[in-house]
């Protein structure tokens, strides 16, 4: 990947900046504006050098959502113009009217269908507002559309900031440091499989709580009652005795909050909410010893307010000299949320492409600045 570090003037140049402005909103609130954040020293660098920008994003699923919220806050930090269209005569008098170092902003990538659709026509026309293309965007570049993998097709193409820091950094869980200790929760049991398998055989110890470890207890044929499990999800045999893998002994259930009883004891009428404290305790030694852990995906129903055995897993984190890499998607939220994230050594802001690059090695968004 070449990165905009190689750049030394930019004055007068067009660079097309794909950035992942994909934000959690409350209405037009954004609730999280770390993405936008994160995107900033991109941004400076990029107008030190004299470069005219043209910001590229999207917004959630649905065509009809508009990134003007986000301009909004970008706004806080860097002047920026909104423009209400992705192509056409707006687009192209706005740009035409730019001077070096000028931010504008398009609207929703996805209000147009050819982006999904990688359509190339449409990546053409894109590619047209300029004469560089940057992709700031690790969260959507396991997506093949047409601003990810479209554009690089007809011009020269680079890694922002962040892009590169996140394949630094999470490459440190493809070629480990050993101890160690890959602690997995979260839900979608499917997507986690072939990395718990990966780590199974690269890691020394595999944990597994959150919703996720319900398929296990199914698997191994305990009784889980009402709990959350994923039915599209098939645990293989072979990881239900390894010796790597620990699964927490002590689980909390609706009828007693907070107090954690025996996986054993679950009943028909349970649902596990929260992995018990005491299971998590036990994993202290080797958090202690380890030199790199990764962490995906939270322990309880945190959006329920179960959030003890994250916050006690959060503690014994903090107070390790190991490398503590933090896969993204509600795992980051978590920590941004409480202003921990500076006691990490990474935090990634992916979800998906998190996990995809961290069980591929590679995204189409990477293969194709390359
Ligand atoms: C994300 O937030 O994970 C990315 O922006 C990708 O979003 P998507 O899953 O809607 O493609």
């Amino acid at each position: 990947m070449k990165s905009i570090k190689e750049l030394t003037n930019l004055k007068g140049k067009r660079v097309i900046l794909r950035t992942d402005y994909n934000v959690p909103l409350d209405g037009d609130r954004v609730e999280d504006d770390s993405r936008i954040k994160k995107s900033l020293p991109t941004i400076n660098l990029l107008r030190k050098l004299g470069a005219k920008i043209i910001i590229i994003s999207h917004s959630g699923r649905d065509p009809k959502n508009s990134l003007l919220p986000m301009a909004k806050v970008l706004k806080h930090s860097i002047p920026v113009t909104f423009i209400t269209s992705v192509l056409g005569a707006q687009v192209d008098d706005a740009i035409e009217k730019m001077k070096n170092g000028d931010v504008i902003m398009l609207e929703n990538l996805r209000s147009v269908a050819g982006e999904d659709k990688n359509d190339p026509s449409f990546a053409r026309g894109l590619s047209k507002h300029g004469d560089i293309y940057v992709n700031e965007a690790f969260p959507v570049s396991h997506r093949a559309s047409a601003s990810i993998v479209g554009i690089p097709k007809f011009l020269p193409s680079y890694a922002g900031l962040q892009m590169e820091l996140e394949v630094k950094e999470l490459s440190r869980a493809l070629v480990p440091e050993h101890p160690f200790l890959v602690i997995f929760g979260g839900a979608k049991a499917e997507t986690k499989i072939p990395l718990i398998k990966r780590y199974l055989k690269d890691a020394d110890n595999v944990f597994v709580g959150g919703a996720l470890v319900n398929n296990f207890y199914k698997a191994k044929g305990l009784e889980v009652g009402k709990s959350v499990v994923d039915n599209d999800a098939k645990i293989p045999k072979s990881f239900l005795n390894h010796k790597k893998l620990i699964l927490p002994d002590m689980v909390v259930v609706s009828r007693s909050r907070n107090v954690a009883i025996k996986v054993e004891d679950v009943g028909p009428n349970n649902q596990i909410l929260d992995v018990g404290i005491p299971s998590i305790n036990r994993l202290a030694p080797l958090i202690h010893k380890a030199k790199l852990i990764l962490w995906n995906g939270p322990m309880g129903w945190y959006e329920n307010d179960y959030v003890e055995a994250t916050d006690e897993l959060v503690k014994l984190l903090m107070k390790t000299k190991a490398k503590v890499i933090i896969g993204g998607g509600d795992t980051a939220v978590f920590v941004e949320k409480k202003k921990l994230a500076k006691h990490f050594t990474f935090v990634s802001s992916g979800g998906g492409a998190t996990l995809e690059f961290l069980s591929k090695g590679t995204l189409p968004g990477i293969k194709a600045l390359k």
